[in-house]
């Protein structure tokens, strides 16, 4: 069996359409522009990279997009201060501080002083908290992104077996809380967990974000099972090039999978435009307007 390839190009373009639409109709309807800010300490190159992108895409949807770079020195009293400005700015709606951040300035220190409505990577514990609750809108841009795509391609998840492996904040912890919010039966493992293998080999939907190339092999995979590959790892492509894997050794595990997602062009296609749809909420819910669903 060749696995069904979940195309995360072609569910990120149907929800920026949907974007694009309420953007106009917000500005049209109620004069609201959504805006997107930006924070970068430093010039780590790749983070300069997904930070332009971000801004890029915001503007091309129709979103106010500002940009603070602040240098890689800057004290941790100066990026809270940055931070609170733009809290306080009324035509800003979504605030992303690019993580890593330097070591002088703690992420939670960023994270307690983010204004939670703002916090479209849905990464302060207010909003990790209320995702617990079952009543949180700005939920973290990979995690809503995977359960997107299985919306798409695998439609009601109640009462499947679900295995992510990994625990991060970023998306581990998120992903495994909206799926068990789908009434999937979840299962969380770790660097610690014993017996990988056989976990996997028992989940109908396998959820991968652990960072480490071509990890999950084929044999692990139960036959028909979806395959969500979060990973993203540069690997040495031979004569001096490189090229991006994913966390599932793909070519085989599509042998085994009745679906799965390709790196690149899986689920990493969905992030960005999950954060253009948290802005947008953001936007909307500051301003007591109804919130928009993107599928
Ligand atoms: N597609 C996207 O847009 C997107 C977005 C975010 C992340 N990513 C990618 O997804 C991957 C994970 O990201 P992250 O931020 O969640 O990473 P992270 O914070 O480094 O977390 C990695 C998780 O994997 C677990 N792990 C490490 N080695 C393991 C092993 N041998 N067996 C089982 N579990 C193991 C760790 O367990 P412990 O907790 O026990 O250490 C940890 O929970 C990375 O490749 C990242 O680039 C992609």
């Amino acid at each position: 069996m060749t696995a069904t390839i979940i195309d995360g190009k072609v569910v990120a373009a149907k929800v920026r359409e949907r974007i694009v639409a309420a953007t106009a109709k917000l500005k049209a309807e109620h004069g609201i522009v959504p805006g997107l800010a930006t924070v970068l300490v430093g010039n780590d190159p790749a983070s300069e990279i997904y930070i332009r992108n971000k801004g890029k895409t915001a503007k091309a949807i129709g979103f106010n997009s500002f940009h603070d770079t602040l240098p890689a020195g800057a004290s941790e009293a100066a990026v809270l201060a940055k931070v609170k400005a733009l809290n306080a700015d009324k035509s800003v709606h979504g605030i992303l501080v690019q993580m890593p951040l330097p070591k002088q300035v703690r992420d939670e220190a960023v994270l307690d002083t983010l204004d939670p409505a703002k916090d479209v990577d849905a990464l302060t514990p207010y909003n990790a908290g209320l995702l617990l609750s079952g009543r949180a809108h700005l939920v973290s841009c990979t995690p809503a992104g995977v359960m997107m795509l299985l919306k798409e391609y695998v439609g009601d998840i109640a009462g499947m077996e679900a295995l992510v492996i990994g625990r991060s904040l970023l998306f581990g912890k998120p992903a495994a809380q909206l799926l068990l919010a789908a009434n999937a039966t979840v299962t969380m493992a770790h660097s610690r967990s014993k017996d990988l293998p056989m976990l996997a080999r028992r989940a109908d939907i396998l959820v991968a974000a652990i960072g480490r190339p071509e990890f999950v092999k084929a044999d692990w995979v139960k036959p028909g099972a979806t395959v969500i590959d979060v990973g993203i790892n540069r690997v040495d492509a031979g004569e001096g090039k490189t090229k991006l894997v994913g966390d599932v050794d793909y070519e085989a595990a599509k042998e085994v999978a009745g679906a799965i997602t390709p790196v690149p062009g899986g689920v990493g296609a969905m992030t960005i435009i999950c954060l253009m749809h948290n802005t947008l909420i953001a936007a909307c819910a500051q301003n007591n307007l109804p919130l928009p669903t993107a599928l």
